[in-house]
């Protein structure tokens, strides 16, 4: 099959994302990991930049797998592709809700644009990354949930900011 574009805000990409991610570019001939801004969702952790950088460390074993970043509306971005088809994965019922409004608004505004779900593999339903944002703020070890890679990253980020939001 041809080229996926897997978007998402990735703040920071966890194994759940790496997951399909892989799953995907075994299906696809080509997977463009697409870095994107989410306007539901505040000030993020790590910029454009960095979270590019991290998805393009813990993907570079996936040889079919690009990463890129781009602002702007998905449905905008995916006309660079002929027949474009958005992955999107879902955890639980709780992510149908919110994917479904996703979907059908996109296809209002690029009727070319196809979205396919992935479900999610048992063992991340439950992740997310604003839990890892979270553990990260304690100093938690958190190898089951993310790349080492992505650890460091989020550790050297967050160093100090406990002691910063300490209450007085
Ligand atoms: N495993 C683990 N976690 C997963 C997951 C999986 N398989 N799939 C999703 N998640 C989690 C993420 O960790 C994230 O957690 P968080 O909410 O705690 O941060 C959450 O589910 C969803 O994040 P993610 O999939 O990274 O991206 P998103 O839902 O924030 O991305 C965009 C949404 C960027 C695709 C969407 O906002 C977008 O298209 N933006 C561009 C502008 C646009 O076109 N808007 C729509 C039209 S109005």
């Amino acid at each position: 099959m041809a080229t996926a574009i897997y978007p998402g805000s990735f703040d920071p990409p966890t194994l759940g994302h790496l997951d399909i991610i892989r799953r995907s570019a075994a299906i696809f001939n080509e997977l463009v990991v697409c870095v994107m801004h989410n306007g539901a969702k505040g000030q993020s952790l790590f910029t454009c930049r960095e979270r590019a950088q991290l998805l393009e460390s813990i993907t570079a074993d996936i040889p079919n797998v690009r990463i890129e970043t781009q602002g702007g509306l998905l449905a905008d971005y995916v006309k660079n592709y002929e027949e474009p088809v958005v992955i999107r994965g879902l955890r639980a019922v709780t992510d149908f809700e919110y994917e479904f409004q996703m979907a059908a608004i996109n296809k209002k505004l690029n009727c070319k644009m196809e979205t396919m779900f992935m479900v999610a593999s048992d063992k991340y339903t439950f992740l997310s990354s604003s839990v890892v944002r979270e553990l990260g703020k304690y100093g938690r070890e958190m190898s089951c949930f993310v790349p080492k890679a992505v650890e460091e990253a989020v550790h050297k980020k967050l160093s100090g900011e406990l002691c910063k939001s300490a209450p007085a």
